[in-house]
């Protein structure tokens, strides 16, 4: 046994659990032969302790409060650079050179148009569904409509793929948007970068022309770099299980929705902005500070705490700024904003607060950005769901092309019924 080997001791056997190092962060102690050695399982309910893969994608420091894509600090890259420099970053791994960033902009320009077909598949869409359910559809049905790019094992194919859901994803986005509110689908524009095209999509109307405010379309491509990848959060664990199959990206990419969607993941912006309404005022906060406190009630203050980070959410600092850049441009007061404002203080100075560690995270100030650009927030989730498509892919694309890669199998500790006979319906 070398020193870099931990030892276990199970029943009167001794199993030998070599340890691997990642660049940064913790190690891991491979215990891939730990059932055949001792017949016996791990319990890691919610993975608390598991690293349920080998990725090169990004890294977070939780205590630290570091997030890194492709070592790159998120904060150097939300300042300088803008989001399909990220994504071809998260996809490739390096920083695109002048012409190959030009070729990958050209290239997800060129596939924003959707399948015409898809329009007559939003009309079966009742007007008032929520577009996170029209998301779910809406990219699972892409594998319906692009056959030709489901072939996991061709790399071209997963090239096209991959290229066809960072392009589409903005386009099917502002679909469920204007189909929400009644108005005609607006097609893209190919001489507008990627976000300005997509607030387009989403607010020009066929009677007048719409400018884009490069405040907001500079402040939106932020939040797409801030939310583009977040190693293996929920949603990401949920395509990389459903690829692990061989499942087609597209479908795994809809698992992805839907996994974000739940309040505790993405949907937290838009429970985040529930919330300060029905605070309302900051002399209501006190109320609400001791409602999250008590252990009876299963409130939370949406928009504070998170798994892995136990120091502020380095995205968090970056969209605090942005909120107010974009505040100030629009000329928009926002009474949430005052309530928002006070929330995080009393909360950051709060001694229940402090000893769990819980600061506010990126939820908490993105929803009052997008509100204030005229979204509602039905739609907010939908935008985090447009930025992280990005990451799924190459996340799901890193597992395909990692030859030791396996079906995702987890075991579980049973506590049923033991076997019992069937009884008749008149003996029970
Ligand atoms: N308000 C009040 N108490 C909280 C909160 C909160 N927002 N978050 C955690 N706690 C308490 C919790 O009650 C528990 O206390 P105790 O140890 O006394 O039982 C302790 O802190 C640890 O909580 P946990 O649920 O074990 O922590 P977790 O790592 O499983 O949960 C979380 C992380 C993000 C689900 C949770 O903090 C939460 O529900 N936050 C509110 C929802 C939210 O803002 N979600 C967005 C996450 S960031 C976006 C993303 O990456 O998707």
């Amino acid at each position: 046994m070398t020193t870099r080997d931990a030892s276990f001791q199970a029943g009167d056997k001794t199993v030998t659990l070599p340890i691997i190092e990642g660049t940064i962060g913790p190690a891991v102690a491979d215990i891939r032969k730990l059932y055949n050695d001792t017949g016996m399982f791990t319990y890691d309910p919610g993975f608390t302790s598991t690293a349920s893969c080998e990725s090169k994608i990004t890294y977070i420091d939780g205590d630290a409060g570091i997030l890194l894509y492709r070592g790159y600090p998120i904060d150097q890259l939300a300042e300088h650079g803008d989001f399909l420099e990220t994504c071809y970053l998260l996809l490739y791994g390096e920083l695109p050179t002048v012409n190959e960033k030009a070729d990958f902009d050209y290239r997800i320009t060129r596939h924003t148009m959707v399948h015409e077909q898809m329009a007559r598949f939003f009309q079966g869409f009742r007007r008032d569904a929520h577009p996170m359910a029209v998301m779910v559809a809406s990219v699972g049905a892409l594998s319906a409509f692009y056959h030709d790019s489901t072939n996991i094992a061709d790399p071209v194919e997963r090239m096209v793929a991959s290229t066809r859901m960072i392009a589409k994803l903005p386009t099917l986005a502002a679909m469920a948007y204007k189909y929400s509110v009644g108005q005609p689908f607006v097609y893209p524009k190919n001489d507008l970068d990627y976000t300005s095209n997509f607030l387009r999509m989403c607010f020009a109307v066929p009677c007048e022309e719409y400018k884009v405010n490069p405040v907001m379309s500079r402040a939106l491509d932020r939040f797409f770099i801030l939310h583009a990848d977040h190693e293996q959060n929920a949603s990401t664990s949920t395509v990389r299980l459903a690829g692990s199959s061989g499942a087609n990206p597209f479908a795994c990419v809809a698992a992805g929705i839907a996994s974000l969607w739940g309040p505790a993941h993405g949907g937290a912006n838009e429970a985040v902005l529930k919330m300060l309404a029905e605070i309302g005022t900051p002399d209501r906060i006190p109320i609400y500070i001791a409602k999250a406190k008590d252990k009876n009630d299963p409130f939370r203050l949406m928009g504070f705490g998170h798994r892995v980070y136990k120091n502020y959410d380095p995205r968090a600092k970056i969209m605090q700024r942005t909120t107010r850049e974009v505040l100030a441009e629009l000329g928009v007061k926002d009474a949430l904003l005052d309530v928002a404002i006070e929330l995080e203080n009393i909360a950051l100075h709060d001694e229940y607060f402090i000893e769990k560690k819980l600061y506010p995270n990126i939820d908490f100030y993105s929803g009052i950005t997008l509100k204030a650009m005229g979204l509602p927030t039905a739609m907010f989730t939908v935008l985090f769901a447009v930025a992280r498509t990005v990451g799924w892919i190459a996340q799901w694309k890193e597992m395909i092309e990692d030859p030791g890669s396996k079906i995702g199998r987890p075991r579980q500790l049973y506590t049923g019924q033991t076997q019992r006979d069937y009884l008749p319906m008149t003996k029970r």
